[in-house]
């Protein structure tokens, strides 16, 4: 079999992946977090707007799940493993158990907007601390950062009075 490198040669070295994996581990297990406890709030959302925030909450948790796959998927492109398990997300992920049963839609907004807030601290650490070491995986913090403030945006219009 042909010896090859796995990990990019350019600008890459055993320090940067490092790096990056400590930097984007963490948004990996709020982002899967978000995805487990948004699908519980989709279920469980109840109310005048149901239907809107029902179907939203779906779209959050799409948008979850695909930056947590990006994030993960980058540290395994330089080279390293990531530790997505299920147990290790419950241990490391600061997320609140939301609580159980239905769910008026302002609370189920609430519930899911503070854990998109605890996403959003572990990115913008993310972003502050690969601005120097890759900014190829920054970019990768920059965007995921863009899509939960828009979702944020959209989650909170519900309850916006003004
Ligand atoms: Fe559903």
């Amino acid at each position: 079999m042909t010896d090859i490198q796995t990990a990019p040669q350019t600008g890459s070295t055993a320090d940067v992946a490092t790096g990056v994996a400590q930097y984007l581990t963490p948004v990996v297990h709020e982002l899967v977090a978000l995805a487990v406890n948004g699908k519980q709030a989709h279920w469980h959302v109840r109310g005048a707007n149901f239907i809107a925030v029902h179907e939203l909450l779906d779209t959050v948790v799409a948008h979850a799940q695909d930056w947590s796959d990006t994030a993960a998927e980058r540290v395994v492109a330089l080279g390293l493993p990531i530790d997505g398990r299920l147990a290790t997300v419950a241990d490391k992920s600061g997320a609140a158990n939301p609580k159980l049963g239905f769910l008026p839609y302002d609370e189920a907004i609430a519930d899911v907007v503070a854990q998109i807030d605890l996403a959003t601290k572990r990115v913008n650490d993310a972003i502050e601390g690969l601005a120097e070491l890759d900014p190829a995986s920054q970019d990768v913090a920059i965007e995921i950062r863009r899509g939960l403030d828009k979702d944020r945006w959209f989650l909170t219009s519900h309850v916006a009075v003004k």
